[in-house]
Protein backbone atom coordinates (compact mmCIF):
# COMPACT_ATOMS: atom_id res chain seq x y z
CA UNK A 1 0.00 0.00 0.00
CA UNK A 2 1.49 3.64 -1.10
CA UNK A 3 2.06 6.18 1.75
CA UNK A 4 1.54 9.90 2.35
CA UNK A 5 2.51 12.47 4.40
CA UNK A 6 0.34 15.66 3.91
CA UNK A 7 0.82 18.92 5.64
CA UNK A 8 -1.73 21.36 6.14
CA UNK A 9 -4.41 18.53 5.80
CA UNK A 10 -7.59 20.45 8.46
CA UNK A 11 -8.91 22.32 5.31
CA UNK A 12 -9.14 23.16 1.41
CA UNK A 13 -6.20 21.38 -0.97
CA UNK A 14 -4.53 18.99 1.99
CA UNK A 15 -8.24 17.56 2.94
CA UNK A 16 -8.99 16.68 -0.56
CA UNK A 17 -5.50 15.52 -1.17
CA UNK A 18 -6.20 13.20 2.16
CA UNK A 19 -9.65 11.73 1.37
CA UNK A 20 -8.97 10.68 -2.28
CA UNK A 21 -5.55 8.97 -1.44
CA UNK A 22 -7.34 7.55 1.72
CA UNK A 23 -10.42 6.88 -0.61
CA UNK A 24 -7.37 4.93 -3.38
CA UNK A 25 -6.15 2.88 -0.62
CA UNK A 26 -3.05 4.90 0.13
CA UNK A 27 -1.90 4.70 3.78
CA UNK A 28 -2.55 8.46 5.16
CA UNK A 29 -0.43 10.61 7.86
CA UNK A 30 -2.29 13.92 7.42
CA UNK A 31 -0.64 16.93 9.52
CA UNK A 32 -2.57 19.75 10.76
CA UNK A 33 -1.95 22.11 13.27
CA UNK A 34 -5.36 21.63 15.88
CA UNK A 35 -6.61 18.15 14.86
CA UNK A 36 -9.73 19.17 17.60
CA UNK A 37 -10.69 21.59 15.40
CA UNK A 38 -10.66 19.97 12.01
CA UNK A 39 -13.86 17.64 12.40
CA UNK A 40 -13.64 17.02 8.39
CA UNK A 41 -10.40 15.07 8.16
CA UNK A 42 -11.29 13.23 11.74
CA UNK A 43 -14.17 11.71 10.13
CA UNK A 44 -11.95 10.76 6.89
CA UNK A 45 -10.13 7.59 9.63
CA UNK A 46 -6.66 8.66 8.63
CA UNK A 47 -3.52 9.01 10.30
CA UNK A 48 -3.33 12.25 12.17
CA UNK A 49 -0.72 14.27 13.67
CA UNK A 50 -0.33 17.48 14.61
CA UNK A 51 2.09 19.95 12.97
CA UNK A 52 2.70 23.66 12.89
CA UNK A 53 5.22 23.69 9.91
CA UNK A 54 6.00 27.15 10.87
CA UNK A 55 7.60 25.48 13.97
CA UNK A 56 10.99 24.18 13.11
CA UNK A 57 11.71 21.89 16.50
CA UNK A 58 8.23 20.50 15.91
CA UNK A 59 9.21 19.60 12.47
CA UNK A 60 12.33 17.91 13.48
CA UNK A 61 10.51 16.52 16.58
CA UNK A 62 7.78 14.89 14.50
CA UNK A 63 10.40 13.72 11.95
CA UNK A 64 12.03 11.63 14.82
CA UNK A 65 8.97 10.59 16.12
CA UNK A 66 7.83 8.80 12.76
CA UNK A 67 11.70 7.56 11.90
CA UNK A 68 11.23 3.80 10.46
CA UNK A 69 8.39 4.99 8.67
CA UNK A 70 8.33 5.19 5.11
CA UNK A 71 6.20 7.47 2.67
CA UNK A 72 6.14 7.37 -0.90
CA UNK A 73 5.37 10.93 -1.55
CA UNK A 74 5.71 13.91 0.68
CA UNK A 75 3.31 16.56 0.12
CA UNK A 76 4.28 20.06 1.27
CA UNK A 77 0.80 21.56 0.69
CA UNK A 78 0.48 23.95 3.77
CA UNK A 79 0.54 27.83 2.80
CA UNK A 80 -0.97 31.21 3.77
CA UNK A 81 -1.46 34.46 1.32
CA UNK A 82 -0.82 37.26 3.98
CA UNK A 83 -2.63 40.41 4.91
CA UNK A 84 -1.79 43.65 3.61
CA UNK A 85 0.60 43.37 0.59
CA UNK A 86 -0.49 46.42 -1.81
CA UNK A 87 1.86 49.03 -2.31
CA UNK A 88 1.35 51.85 0.81
CA UNK A 89 0.33 49.34 3.36
CA UNK A 90 3.25 46.47 3.28
CA UNK A 91 2.90 44.50 6.18
CA UNK A 92 6.66 43.74 7.19
CA UNK A 93 6.12 41.16 9.43
CA UNK A 94 3.34 39.22 7.81
CA UNK A 95 6.09 39.30 5.42
CA UNK A 96 8.26 37.38 7.72
CA UNK A 97 5.61 34.65 8.78
CA UNK A 98 4.85 34.25 5.27
CA UNK A 99 8.35 33.81 4.14
CA UNK A 100 8.57 31.22 7.10
CA UNK A 101 5.43 29.39 6.23
CA UNK A 102 5.49 29.09 2.46
CA UNK A 103 9.13 28.97 1.74
CA UNK A 104 11.26 28.00 4.60
CA UNK A 105 8.74 25.43 6.11
CA UNK A 106 8.32 23.43 3.08
CA UNK A 107 12.41 23.22 2.79
CA UNK A 108 13.20 22.16 6.66
CA UNK A 109 10.40 19.18 6.21
CA UNK A 110 11.95 17.70 3.34
CA UNK A 111 15.04 18.27 5.12
CA UNK A 112 13.77 16.49 7.98
CA UNK A 113 11.85 13.64 5.90
CA UNK A 114 14.39 13.11 3.62
CA UNK A 115 15.15 9.71 5.52
CA UNK A 116 11.27 8.58 5.18
CA UNK A 117 11.24 9.50 1.48
CA UNK A 118 14.26 7.21 0.65
CA UNK A 119 12.52 4.45 2.21
CA UNK A 120 9.88 4.44 0.13
CA UNK A 121 9.45 3.15 -3.05
CA UNK A 122 8.30 6.58 -5.05
CA UNK A 123 10.55 8.99 -3.38
CA UNK A 124 8.12 11.71 -4.13
CA UNK A 125 8.08 15.19 -2.76
CA UNK A 126 5.44 17.42 -4.35
CA UNK A 127 5.03 21.14 -3.56
CA UNK A 128 2.23 23.09 -3.65
CA UNK A 129 3.09 26.49 -5.50
CA UNK A 130 1.22 28.98 -7.51
CA UNK A 131 1.27 30.86 -10.97
CA UNK A 132 1.63 34.04 -8.88
CA UNK A 133 5.37 33.14 -7.90
CA UNK A 134 6.02 32.77 -11.59
CA UNK A 135 7.92 36.16 -12.61
CA UNK A 136 7.60 35.44 -15.92
CA UNK A 137 3.90 35.64 -16.14
CA UNK A 138 3.22 38.32 -13.97
CA UNK A 139 1.49 41.27 -15.75
CA UNK A 140 -0.87 42.30 -13.16
CA UNK A 141 1.62 43.33 -10.30
CA UNK A 142 0.66 43.78 -6.41
CA UNK A 143 0.72 41.09 -4.30
CA UNK A 144 3.88 41.25 -3.01
CA UNK A 145 4.15 38.96 0.25
CA UNK A 146 2.63 35.98 -1.37
CA UNK A 147 4.15 36.08 -5.18
CA UNK A 148 7.38 36.39 -3.65
CA UNK A 149 6.96 33.52 -1.12
CA UNK A 150 6.31 31.30 -3.69
CA UNK A 151 8.78 32.41 -6.14
CA UNK A 152 11.74 31.82 -3.66
CA UNK A 153 9.95 28.36 -3.15
CA UNK A 154 9.95 27.94 -7.05
CA UNK A 155 13.90 28.64 -6.65
CA UNK A 156 14.83 26.53 -3.30
CA UNK A 157 12.81 23.72 -4.45
CA UNK A 158 14.21 23.66 -8.03
CA UNK A 159 17.94 23.24 -5.84
CA UNK A 160 16.38 20.16 -4.17
CA UNK A 161 15.35 18.64 -6.78
CA UNK A 162 18.78 18.65 -8.66
CA UNK A 163 20.46 17.76 -5.32
CA UNK A 164 18.24 15.00 -4.76
CA UNK A 165 18.23 13.34 -8.67
CA UNK A 166 20.76 11.23 -8.25
CA UNK A 167 19.44 10.04 -4.97
CA UNK A 168 16.33 8.72 -7.13
CA UNK A 169 14.02 11.67 -5.89
CA UNK A 170 11.27 13.07 -8.14
CA UNK A 171 10.43 16.55 -6.93
CA UNK A 172 7.32 18.53 -8.49
CA UNK A 173 6.37 21.97 -7.64
CA UNK A 174 2.34 22.51 -8.08
CA UNK A 175 -0.07 25.12 -9.29
CA UNK A 176 -3.16 23.25 -8.49
CA UNK A 177 -5.41 26.06 -10.60
CA UNK A 178 -7.64 28.87 -8.71
CA UNK A 179 -10.11 26.46 -6.84
CA UNK A 180 -12.67 27.08 -3.88
CA UNK A 181 -11.14 27.01 -0.79
CA UNK A 182 -10.73 29.02 1.95
CA UNK A 183 -7.55 30.85 0.10
CA UNK A 184 -8.95 30.88 -3.74
CA UNK A 185 -12.21 32.38 -2.60
CA UNK A 186 -16.02 31.26 -3.74
CA UNK A 187 -15.54 33.16 -7.11
CA UNK A 188 -12.64 30.50 -8.12
CA UNK A 189 -13.88 28.62 -11.46
CA UNK A 190 -12.05 25.25 -9.92
CA UNK A 191 -13.91 22.86 -7.01
CA UNK A 192 -11.19 21.20 -5.04
CA UNK A 193 -12.22 17.80 -6.40
CA UNK A 194 -11.14 18.50 -9.75
CA UNK A 195 -7.59 20.59 -8.92
CA UNK A 196 -6.77 17.53 -6.99
CA UNK A 197 -7.38 14.69 -9.25
CA UNK A 198 -5.73 16.40 -11.80
CA UNK A 199 -2.62 17.27 -8.92
CA UNK A 200 -2.57 13.73 -8.41
CA UNK A 201 -2.27 12.13 -12.02
CA UNK A 202 0.43 14.84 -12.48
CA UNK A 203 2.63 13.51 -9.15
CA UNK A 204 2.10 9.93 -10.51
CA UNK A 205 3.54 10.89 -13.38
CA UNK A 206 6.49 12.65 -11.84
CA UNK A 207 10.35 10.73 -13.24
CA UNK A 208 13.39 11.60 -11.57
CA UNK A 209 14.77 12.54 -14.65
CA UNK A 210 12.81 15.66 -15.22
CA UNK A 211 12.64 16.53 -11.34
CA UNK A 212 11.94 20.10 -11.06
CA UNK A 213 9.69 21.19 -13.00
CA UNK A 214 6.89 23.45 -12.43
CA UNK A 215 3.19 21.99 -14.09
CA UNK A 216 -0.15 23.01 -13.21
CA UNK A 217 -3.15 20.83 -12.52
CA UNK A 218 -3.40 19.86 -16.49
CA UNK A 219 -0.02 18.89 -16.42
CA UNK A 220 0.80 22.00 -18.43
CA UNK A 221 4.74 23.08 -17.97
CA UNK A 222 4.37 26.60 -16.51
CA UNK A 223 7.06 29.29 -16.98
CA UNK A 224 9.17 30.26 -14.27
N1 LIG B 1 -6.81 27.84 -3.64
C1 LIG B 1 -6.12 28.34 -4.66
O1 LIG B 1 -6.70 28.90 -5.61
C2 LIG B 1 -4.62 28.18 -4.72
C3 LIG B 1 -3.97 28.65 -5.87
C4 LIG B 1 -2.57 28.51 -5.97
C5 LIG B 1 -1.88 27.88 -4.94
N2 LIG B 1 -2.53 27.44 -3.81
C6 LIG B 1 -1.71 26.80 -2.77
O2 LIG B 1 -2.27 25.54 -2.40
C7 LIG B 1 -1.99 25.26 -1.02
C8 LIG B 1 -3.28 24.94 -0.29
O3 LIG B 1 -4.13 26.08 -0.40
P1 LIG B 1 -5.69 26.08 -0.04
O4 LIG B 1 -6.37 26.79 -1.12
O5 LIG B 1 -6.13 24.72 0.38
O6 LIG B 1 -5.65 27.06 1.23
P2 LIG B 1 -6.56 27.12 2.53
O7 LIG B 1 -7.94 26.66 2.22
O8 LIG B 1 -6.37 28.50 3.09
O9 LIG B 1 -5.87 26.05 3.50
C9 LIG B 1 -4.55 26.27 3.92
C10 LIG B 1 -4.09 25.09 4.73
O10 LIG B 1 -2.74 25.35 5.17
C11 LIG B 1 -2.70 25.17 6.56
N3 LIG B 1 -1.66 25.99 7.20
C12 LIG B 1 -1.42 27.31 7.07
N4 LIG B 1 -0.40 27.68 7.87
C13 LIG B 1 -0.01 26.56 8.53
C14 LIG B 1 0.97 26.29 9.49
N5 LIG B 1 1.79 27.24 9.98
N6 LIG B 1 1.11 25.01 9.94
C15 LIG B 1 0.30 24.03 9.46
N7 LIG B 1 -0.67 24.23 8.57
C16 LIG B 1 -0.82 25.48 8.10
C17 LIG B 1 -4.08 25.54 7.06
O11 LIG B 1 -4.25 25.03 8.36
P3 LIG B 1 -5.20 25.75 9.50
O12 LIG B 1 -6.59 25.21 9.26
O13 LIG B 1 -4.59 25.32 10.78
O14 LIG B 1 -5.11 27.23 9.27
C18 LIG B 1 -4.93 24.86 5.99
O15 LIG B 1 -5.04 23.48 6.25
C19 LIG B 1 -1.26 26.49 -0.48
O16 LIG B 1 0.14 26.27 -0.49
C20 LIG B 1 -1.63 27.59 -1.48
O17 LIG B 1 -0.67 28.62 -1.53
C21 LIG B 1 -3.89 27.57 -3.68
Amino acid sequence: MPSVFITGASRGLGLEFARQYAADGWSVVAACRRPSEAPQLERLGVEIVCLDVADFGAVAALARQLSGRAFDLLLNNAGVYGENQELGSIDAEDWQRVLRTNVIAPLKIAEAFLPHVLAGQRKAMAFLTSRMGSIADNDSGGSYIYRSSKAALNAAVRSLAIDLRSRGVSVVLLHPGWVKTDMGGNAAPLDAETSVAGLRRVIDDARPAESGIFRDYTGALLPW
